[in-house]
């Protein structure tokens, strides 16, 4: 039996046993590629994708569980922000062999285009989840850091 629900704003159906990780659904039937399996366990977030705005490791989260619902991949982060933090990831060196980096860039976008500037501490907890075994979080944090002040300077944060 198929499952349907939305990836990047569109619908689509797939059949992909239900009781399969989404990773799989995604990356074999759907051929969007970008969303990395890791570790298979919760443990290191190569694999997160948003789903109904909520962040969730595809090697766990059943395709069953995503009936009906929206998800969001690597690919499906698009516009400004994107463009902004893609630059700086560049700029920086962030990563190294970039396996961990659809992950963190999930993660990486959703702080830089939240309404308030994020802290620094904000960006370490929120990677915290994060492994990159090439350790190249310091770049990585650099990269965050560029994009959120590109952001800054172009007004892009409340003030309140
Ligand atoms: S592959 Fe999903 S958390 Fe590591
Ligand atoms: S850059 Fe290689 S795992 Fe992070």
């Amino acid at each position: 039996m198929a499952t349907a629900f939305t990836v990047n704003g569109k619908r689509v159906e797939v059949t992909t046993d239900a009781e399969t990780p989404l990773i799989y659904a995604l990356r074999n039937e759907l051929g969007l590629r970008g969303t990395r399996f890791g570790c298979g366990g919760e443990d290191c977030s190569a694999c997160l994708v948003i789903v109904d705005q909520t962040r969730r490791c595809s090697c766990t989260y059943l395709v069953a569980d995503a009936a009906g619902k929206s998800v969001q991949t690597i690919e499906g982060i698009t516009g400004n922000i994107a463009d902004i933090l893609r630059e700086a990831f560049v700029e920086a060196g962030a990563g190294q062999c970039g396996y961990c980096l659809s992950g963190i860039f999930v993660t990486a976008h959703e702080l830089v285009a939240g309404k308030q500037r994020p802290s620094i501490e904000e960006v370490k907890k929120s990677l915290g989840r994060h492994l990159c075994r090439c350790g190249a979080h310091a770049a990585i944090l650099r990269g965050i850091g560029k994009a959120i002040d590109a952001v800054d300077e172009l007004g892009g944060y409340r003030n309140d």
